[in-house]
């Protein structure tokens, strides 16, 4: 742990403090990123926490370090202007950013496949609404599985609004604040329909898709419907694996989408794999409904299709696909950038079948988990 561990020795290098530490690992810092980090009150606002210290007002790129003096827990730095910055060390070793400790901080998604329904990840309601820890088992368990169910969910209108709340604000789209899912006459959204709903995240078609999605289930008695979850992270690595090429392909092109009505008409290109600088996925974007005409190089339309055509094949492999009937009460939260979700068609003559909808951003997802972290 980094709190636990010591500086064994520091010692100034061309362009940087090299640390070395009580249990082995290795630091590198530049003078450029510790003159820039200076935790003093002249460089950092001592309330707000936020940077007051202009990087254009050194010099160069390199700020001359006059002396080191490495204390038990912290290391001071004395630079030749006469500025002096003490750092601690467990903050170095927190921020520390060797390779090993970059990659040891990027998140790992737990993949999942249809055998997931054996150990669902699963919470109560009353856990949730009640106390901190709850909750923080609740967005750990979203966090590394991309859904989780909410058992037990009072079947009460407006609820599930009150379960994001736990989170943040609620983010609101063109089908409102929050909405409902049930077979309606003159639907703007096939979801307002008895259809069935191959795998898809919802409103590509904006320049940011809502992140965390909830779906509640408040009346189920029709026949069929049945919901559905891919893990498009384990889709999107099966690909990698079996067709290169293919999620090349899919993580460069632009693909259009588009939802219009009589109110809305939201467009957005993007690609249907994003990815970060480090190659981790970042998000899925894929719903047939919702792909406009592609607007793509007369070379690129054909790869394009034949590489979607790949990765839809791997997204509707039965191995791949959690079904679930929910059951009122059942409460569906899914990272939308993440699992793709779909329904079976239902019977609308052979009983009532109603999900409440709403969704929040991720950003408040990971922000309300980082400070449920601090506290508990
Ligand atoms: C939706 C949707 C699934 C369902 O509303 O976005 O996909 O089970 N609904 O009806
Ligand atoms: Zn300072
Ligand atoms: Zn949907």
């Amino acid at each position: 742990m980094a709190s636990a561990c010591s500086v064994k020795s520091a010692e100034t290098a061309a362009d940087s403090v090299d640390l070395v530490w009580s249990d082995g690992h290795h630091s590198q810092f530049h003078f450029i990123w510790l003159r820039d980090n200076c935790p003093c009150p002249n460089c950092l606002h001592p309330q707000t926490k936020e940077r007051t210290f202009d990087v254009m007002t050194i010099a160069a790129d390199q700020p001359d370090l006059n002396a080191l003096d490495l204390q038990k827990e912290q290391l001071v730095i004395s630079w030749k202007d006469g500025h002096v910055s003490e750092f601690r060390t467990d903050w170095l070793r927190l921020n520390c950013y060797s390779k090993s400790a970059r990659e040891a901080r990027r998140e790992k998604p737990i993949l999942w496949a249809a055998t997931v329904k054996t150990a669902l990840p699963e919470i109560e309601y009353e856990a949730v609404m009640k106390n901190d820890s709850g909750l923080l088992a609740w967005l750990d368990l979203l966090v590394d599985y991309g859904f989780v169910l909410v058992r037990n969910t009072p079947t009460v209108q407006g609820e599930v609004t009150r379960v994001a709340n736990r989170i943040a604000y609620l983010r609101e789209t063109n089908f409102g604040r929050d909405f409902d899912v049930i077979s309606k006459p003159n639907p703007n959204n096939v979801a307002y329909t008895a259809l069935k709903l191959e795998s898809h995240s919802d409103l590509p078609n904006w320049e940011l898709p809502p992140g965390t999605q909830f779906l509640h289930c408040l009346e189920f008695d029709a026949e069929g419907g049945e919901s559905t979850l891919v893990d498009g992270f384990g889709a999107a690595r099966q690909l990698e694996k079996e067709d290169p090429a293919a999620y090349e392909i899919l993580a460069k092109l632009h693909i259009p989408f588009r939802f219009h009505d009589q109110d809305w008409d939201v467009q957005w290109s993007a690609p249907t794999i994003a990815r970060d600088q480090l190659g981790d996925l970042q998000e899925i974007r894929f719903h047939a409904a919702l792909t406009a005409p592609l607007d793509l190089d007369f070379d690129d339309v054909l790869p394009f299709y034949r590489a979607y055509r790949v990765f839809t094949e791997i997204i509707r492999r039965s191995d791949n696909i959690l079904a679930l009937k929910l059951q009122p009460g059942d409460l569906l939260v899914f990272n939308n950038r993440r699992a793709l979700h779909g329904r079976a068609a239902f019977n609308p003559e052979s009983g009532p079948r109603h999900l409440q909808g709403c969704y929040v951003d991720n950003d408040s997802v990971l922000s309300k988990r980082r400070t449920l972290r601090g506290k508990t």
